[in-house]
């Protein structure tokens, strides 16, 4: 079971206009990767795809799909930075696809797709992932013990769809700590319930008991401080157009937005979450 079709409209489809104001001129709607230090939230993304599509040690001739394209940020790097000639995208969102294809980006070709029934004409030969793991699970099925099992359903999917030796570059936001605060725990069922409903962060743990027996670890990059760098700089680029937003989409949209962004700048300081990258290949 994922995030319905219209639990995925809540998250990704409220209006791309929206979301254009706040996220990085890529949109990017994930974690990026500070390196040196100095970068901008713009290099930092840079920085993060280049670490996966490094990770899926991908080629101009690579046959790469990306499973939750979002905005089509990653595609277009691939095609763009890294001269992949025929790069594919699913996502559950709309407004999202919409978006890929005014990119017009040649070699590029994207689809509303649930990857639970994606069935690919030809193998793979790299994979990235970002962030799309979290909306497999539900906090129920999670209590109900599935998670493992939900998340060992993505790993062996996705491992069909390329040959044994094949690579993935993979991304998730992870669950750590739970906060003491009852105010804290309300921010974040908030976040869950309210921006991201169907959805639930993995523990590491699981995660790396799920990618067996397809996948082997080779490399795992962790990068919590670097999420809360970026949902403080979403945060603070969201607030210079308040006024704008209010008289656009109205007081709570506002609210809600700066509400869940806030509890994530906190969240990742106080470890209540953090965020991994691995490099996974096909056993
Ligand atoms: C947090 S967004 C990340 C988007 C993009 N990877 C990025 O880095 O900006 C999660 C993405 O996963 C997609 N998604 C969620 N569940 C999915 C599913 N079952 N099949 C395909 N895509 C899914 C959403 O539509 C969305 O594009």
């Amino acid at each position: 079971m994922t995030s319905s079709q219209q639990q995925i409209d809540v998250s990704y489809s409220v209006s791309n206009e929206f979301f254009e104001l706040w996220l990085d001129t890529n949109m990017h709607y994930t974690c990026g990767s500070w390196l040196r230090g100095d970068e901008t939230l713009e290099e930092a993304q840079e920085n993060k795809i280049g670490i996966l599509a490094d990770y899926a040690e991908v080629t101009p001739d690579s046959l790469v799909l990306d499973i939750g394209c979002g905005w089509g940020s990653a595609l277009e790097y691939l095609v763009r930075d890294r001269g992949v000639k025929e790069a594919h995208g699913i996502t559950l969102s709309t407004a999202q696809l919409d978006w890929v294809h005014a990119r017009e980006l040649p070699g590029v070709h994207a689809w509303l797709q649930d990857y639970a029934t994606y069935e690919p004409e030809r193998k793979y030969d790299a994979l990235v992932s970002i962030e799309m793991i979290d909306h497999l699970c539900s906090p129920r099925q999670a209590r109900d013990g599935k998670a493992v099992e939900i998340y060992r359903a993505y790993f062996d999917k996705l491992a069909s769809w390329v040959e044994p030796g094949g690579m993935f570059g993979f991304q998730a936001i992870l669950s750590d700590r739970m906060p003491r605060r009852r105010k804290d725990i309300e921010d974040l069922a908030f976040t869950a319930d309210v921006i991201f409903p169907g959805g639930r962060n993995p523990r590491l743990e699981e995660l790396v008991m799920a990618v067996r027996p397809s996948w082997e670890i080779l490399e795992l990059r962790m990068q919590r401080e670097d999420y809360g760098r970026t949902t403080a700089e979403w945060l603070r680029r969201m607030r210079q157009h308040e006024d704008h937003i209010r008289a656009t989409w109205g007081d709570a949209l506002f609210d809600d937005y700066e509400r869940y962004l806030d509890t994530c700048v906190r969240g990742f300081a106080a470890q209540w979450i953090g965020d991994v990258q691995m490099k996974l290949r096909r056993c």
